[in-house]
């Protein structure tokens, strides 16, 4: 059993994530915080919450974060996501409530109560993280590991260099990047691989299961927007973090542009050898960033079958 905690900007790709951390059994999910990101927050977490039911989710937590960036100003992507960041499916509201913490008090409080490790997984841009990294610093320090869906080792998608997380928020990036906890990458680079097409939500759409259909629901409420291919997106960062032989991965050092020019946002993944390395960054450094697992390529039909598997169980 892995315990994770969720920080999400549900979107549509999050709710592929949800619907997976809520009913794998082999995911305890602590908890769930909401961040500003596709959509404004409190969309955000109307969405969350709706999914959670679709999920048939028990009594999990959910928290409250930041409505903007640490600097910049928001920048939705509701272009991507639907106006209700949803993909305009019309489900109702849920009857759910918050958890009365703001997120980062919830999630030192879910870290600091666990007997066993928690592995972070925000799958959105990165403030209330940084957030918590700043104010609970002793609590961060018992985080086993952050794997984030975020950052590319190739193109953008929010600009040619930069991914839409790290983007929206670069400064709190930068601070989760140089935080010293050991950082998993689930970058743009396999984030695109993990395609599904009418074929799985018909199959989803056959059942009268309720998770199924809002998968199944949600696949084809994308394919109409979008009018091609769509991906679970953040889902395989929750898969690989359950089982990390999903993945390659090659260990990266990994800055953040967090200048304002054209490539700002960007995540510049040097794996070029060690010596060509020492002859850029001081020793102090190279012994503080040991290096980002960065995915590399992802085992797509397991992957895919995992995800299907797991919304179907009974
Ligand atoms: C990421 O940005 C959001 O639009 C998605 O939910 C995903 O987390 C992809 O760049
Ligand atoms: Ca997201």
């Amino acid at each position: 059993m892995k315990n994770f905690i969720l920080d999400v900007d549900t979107g549509v790709d999050d709710a592929f994530a949800l619907l997976f951390a809520a009913r794998h059994p082999e995911i305890n999910l602590l908890g769930v915080t909401c961040v500003d990101g596709n959509t404004n927050l409190k969309q955000v977490v109307i969405n969350t919450l709706k999914v959670l039911d679709a999920a048939e989710a028990g009594d999990i937590p959910v928290g409250v974060g930041a409505t903007r960036p640490l600097i910049d100003e928001p920048r939705y992507a509701e272009h991507v996501h639907g106006k209700d960041g949803l993909g305009d499916m019309g489900y109702p509201e849920s009857a759910r409530k918050v958890d009365p913490r703001p997120a980062v008090e919830l999630m030192r409080d879910l870290i600091e109560g666990s007997s066993d490790p928690v592995t972070l997984i925000p799958l959105a841009p990165l403030t209330n993280i940084a957030l918590f990294l700043r104010a609970f610093p002793e609590s961060a320090k018992k985080v086993e590991r952050i794997v984030l869906m975020g950052g590319s080792a190739s193109q953008g998608n929010a600009t040619a260099t930069a991914e839409f997380n790290i983007w929206h928020d670069p400064e709190a990036a930068a601070i989760v990047f140089q935080s010293g906890i050991p950082i998993t990458m689930y970058g743009l680079d396999v984030f695109n691989q993990l395609r599904m097409n009418k074929s799985f939500s018909e199959r989803l759409l056959a059942t009268s299961h309720a998770p199924s259909t809002f998968g199944g629901r949600l696949i084809d409420a994308m394919l109409s927007r979008l009018n091609y291919e769509i991906t679970l997106g953040d889902y395989g960062a929750v898969a690989v973090a359950l089982y990390p032989e999903l993945a390659t991965q090659e260990t990266m050092k990994v800055m953040v542009d967090t200048t304002f020019g054209p490539n700002r946002g960007a995540t510049i993944c040097d794996h070029r050898p060690e010596e060509f390395q020492e002859r850029n960054y001081t020793k102090t450094w190279l012994e503080q960033n040991p290096g980002v697992q960065v995915c590399k390529t992802i085992k797509v039909d397991e992957l895919r079958e995992l995800w299907m598997e797991t919304l179907s169980r009974p």
